[in-house]
Parts: structure tokens; C-alpha cells; sequence
């Protein structure tokens, strides 16, 4: 599909038609998810053969099954008999599925192994089980207990494809040696595309300032009044304050990836609100963070979107952004601790996310109100003729900035990570080969001026 009359990504130009057509969400569904990587599952929710979850990539409904020999499969939730899904539990253990509509089984590995009354009903000479498995996952990569899957055979392998966002993906992903356990889960779904939390993660620290100003003055009083109440100095850097400050770097990755953060100064809040125990745990650990990391990813953490809908938060959220149609996404969100932490920071974490990223939570409701705002004022034929601006900083990226790898703008307040992600969303909407967008995007990443080259 040429996209070509609504995305000039670098130009930084974008019309709201992206956002509301359903012949460009059809367009999605084939083009960009059936093509990409996107997160499934992870290690601890897998522990033991026959645990599996639910997922999706796109509106395909997955299952993600642990073997008896330790590794993982993922097929289509879909019966080949009517196409009903034939797993309906969100999460368990089993070693047999049956798809509740007439009675056909499945194994773990999704094979076909029982149909009701087969032999009266199904002649042996046209009939064989071993044909009408659901449709497998081709290509699973399981990259430090966390599991992606893609559809597509052709695409780059799933290291190639993260490229230079490895970088911030171990921030998030790699921090401890005992890696990370989920502590809690939700699901919502909002009335908005799905392209504006993937696109915000990636680009949107603007926002924070305007957008949250009331959930920060909040949990400033709170923090002010605690401190007082305990005779603590009040020595930490704000929120809000760093909200302010346009200190800080964007990411933008090939392939769409892309992040932003804002530079710490020494003693700032790491949290939105104040994790006492967290911190102290945090600060305990802190030369083996750094050891694993380096100080400087330690210091700053960054908000995060693997393409196309993995998104990563500082405080220890993760989630895949489902696809709903252009109006409507679906939020799977897990919150993370550091498995080796003690538990009542694993509680704090958990309970910071409810306060702050969750469903209910402040900062996520400030960020829902746009979105559906937009959503709903987009409907409008006027309000997609005249072209959004995504220009800021434009021309001011260098690769390799800081010592930080991939295009790097000199400032948390960009948007290279949005031209970064709606280049690659209009390549892959060409439906060029793989082969060809992978080789274009190497062209592109090499035209950038190299930081040193200043
Ligand atoms: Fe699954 Fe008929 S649709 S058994």
C-alpha cells in the first residue's frame, strides 16, 4: 500500500488518516504484523511443560506452550474445523486442547490427535489428523526470557532486527543476573489507535510536562508531606522538575524502535513517587547494575517501544499493544520486578505501577484522554487534510552521540524516535521484501553524520 500521501516521515510530516482508515488497518494487519516481531511470552510464564498463555500478534489469537523437552512452540488459536479458538483459558497447564465447539483435540505441540466420531463421520482415504494442525509460529526467538515471535519467514533474524536497540532493551531486560519475574498483570482496552502508544514510548517525552502536571503535583505533595512527617531532609530532584528539563537523549533505531530519557541528576527521583524500599535495594546493588550495564544506563532510564508494540516503561511496566481495529487498542500490560529482589520491593514496584501505569493509574489516564481525543477529532474530514508536525530537532541526530549507539537527537524533547518509527511503518506498508526495506534501512542509518564527525 503507498502510504506515501499521508507519511513523510522525513520531512516530519503525518496525516490523521493513518489513524482512522480501515483500508490502512487492513493494510496493517498483513504489511507490519504478519511481518514483525512481537513479544508473546515470557520465561516465568512458562515454567513447567504443558504451562501456556495466551497472546496475539495482531488480532491473530496465539497459543505459546511449553514442551515436554523444555522448549517452546506457538500456534494459531484456531480450529481448523470451523475456526473457532480452540483454547479459551487465559493461562494454565494442560497436555491436551479441546476446542470447545465440537470436540476436536489438540496437543501441546498442536497437533491434531482426536475427532469425534471419526470414523463414521470422515472417509480414511481423504481424511488424515496429521493435515489440520493449526497453523504453527515459524520463527520464535527466545532472547533472555523473553519469547517473540513472527509470522514471516523471510524477515531478519531477530537479533539483526532489534540492531542497535539492544541497547535499550537490556536496560530494561538485563539489569540483574537473576533476571526479572512478572508480579502482576491488566488488561484495558481504549478507544484510540494502537499507533499512539507505540508512537509515545518512542518520542513523547513532551507530553509529560502538560499532560501529567496535576499527577506530578500530586505526588510531590505527598512525597514533601511523608518526608516532613518522618524529619527526612527533602533532597531528592522532583519529577516535575525533571519533567521540566529537556536534558536527555531520543533513540532512534532501524526498523522502527525507538527511546527517550531524561538525564538524572545525581539524587533525582527514579520513581514517579517515592519507593523507599526499592531505592535503598536499588542503591545496594548498584555497582553490579553498573557492572552489567554501565553507570550511564543505569543513571538514565528511558521509556521504550520495540516495534511494533512492545513497550517498556522505567518503572517495571511491559506491554504489547493490541490491535483493534483503527479505533480501538487493547493494552496486555505485565509489571516486572528483579526476581532476586526482596519481596516487599517486588510489592513497592508493583504497587507504584497500580498507582501510576495501570489501568486506573494517573499518568495512564492523562495519556488515554489524548489519545481518544485525537481519535474522536480525527472522525472529522477536515481534521485529517492538514499535515501533524513531527519535526522537532530534524537534522540534529548523530550516530553514535554520547557513546549511546543508533541515531541519537541531542535532546529528550525530539522527534527522531517518531520519524523513526513511521519511516519504517510506511516500508513495511509497501509491502517491498524484507530483503529490500533491510537494505534501504542500512542506506539510511549510514547517511547520518557520525558524532565524532562534528
Ligand atoms: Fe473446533 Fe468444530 S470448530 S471442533
Amino acid at each position: 500500500m503507498d502510504v506515501s500521501d499521508w507519511v513523510d516521515a522525513r520531512n516530519g510530516f503525518i496525516r490523521g488518516e493513518i489513524f482512522t482508515s480501515e483500508e490502512v488497518y487492513q493494510a496493517e494487519l498483513k504489511n507490519v504484523f504478519a511481518r514483525s516481531w512481537v513479544f508473546l511470552a515470557h520465561d516465568s510464564m512458562l515454567k513447567k511443560a504443558g504451562d501456556f498463555i495466551q497472546n496475539y500478534i495482531g488480532e491473530d489469537p496465539v497459543v505459546v506452550v511449553r514442551q515436554a523437552d523444555g522448549s517452546v512452540k506457538a500456534w494459531l488459536n484456531q480450529c481448523r474445523h470451523r475456526g473457532m479458538r480452540i483454547c479459551r483459558a487465559d493461562r494454565g497447564n494442560t497436555r491436551y486442547f479441546m476446542c470447545s465447539f465440537h470436540g476436536w483435540v489438540y496437543d501441546r505441540e498442536g497437533s491434531l490427535v482426536q475427532v469425534p466420531h471419526e470414523e463414521e463421520a470422515y472417509a480414511p482415504e481423504t481424511f488424515d489428523k496429521a493435515d489440520y494442525g493449526p497453523r504453527q509460529v515459524p520463527r520464535l526467538h527466545n532472547y533472555k526470557g523473553f519469547w517473540f515471535g513472527n509470522w514471516d519467514e523471510t524477515a531478519p533474524d531477530f537479533e539483526d532486527y532489534i540492531g542497535d536497540f539492544k541497547y535499550i532493551l537490556d536496560s530494561h531486560i538485563d539489569r540483574h543476573e537473576g533476571g526479572l519475574e512478572v508480579v502482576g498483570q491488566h488488561r484495558w482496552i481504549i478507544p484510540a489507535n494502537w499507533k499512539y502508544n507505540a508512537e509515545q514510548p518512542s518520542n513523547d517525552s513532551y507530553h509529560a510536562e502538560t499532560s501529567h502536571a496535576s499527577a506530578l503535583t500530586v505526588l510531590e505533595r505527598s512525597r514533601k508531606k511523608r518526608r516532613e512527617e518522618k524529619g527526612e531532609p527533602d533532597n531528592r530532584v522532583s519529577m516535575a522538575t525533571r519533567a521540566a528539563a529537556a536534558r536527555g537523549k531520543q533513540f532512534s533505531g532501524g526498523f522502527g524502535h525507538g527511546a527517550g530519557w531524561h538525564e538524572m541528576p545525581e539524587g533525582a527521583m527514579r520513581y514517579q513517587a517515592e519507593l523507599p524500599a526499592t531505592m535503598e535495594w536499588e542503591d545496594s546493588v548498584r555497582d553490579k547494575v553498573e557492572e552489567r550495564l554501565d553507570p550511564y544506563r543505569n543513571a538514565n532510564r528511558s521509556h521504550a517501544n520495540l516495534f511494533p508494540n512492545f513497550m517498556m516503561l522505567a518503572n517495571g511496566t511491559m506491554r504489547v499493544t493490541h490491535p483493534r481495529g483503527p479505533n480501538e487498542m487493547e493494552i496486555w500490560a505485565w509489571t516486572f520486578a528483579p526476581a532476586e529482589a526482596p519481596d516487599e520491593v517486588k510489592e513497592e514496584i508493583r504497587v507504584n505501577v497500580l498507582r501510576t501505569f495501570s489501568a486506573a493509574g494517573m499518568f495512564e489516564q492523562d495519556d488515554a484522554e489524548n489519545w481518544l481525543e485525537e481519535q474522536r477529532i480525527f472522525r472529522g474530514y477536515m481534521a485529517r487534510q492538514d499535515p501533524l508536525v513531527y519535526t522537532m530537532r530534524i537534522g540534529d541526530a548523530r550516530r553514535g552521540l554520547g557513546g549511546v549507539p543508533g541515531i541519537i537527537a541531542p535532546s529528550v524533547y525530539a522527534d527522531e524516535g517518531a520519524r523513526g518509527m513511521y519511516h519504517h511503518w510506511a516500508e513495511l506498508m509497501s509491502g517491498d521484501s524484507w530483503d529490500d526495506i533491510a537494505r534501504r534501512n542500512a542506506e539510511r542509518l549510514a547517511q547520518v553524520p557520525h558524532a565524532e564527525a562534528d
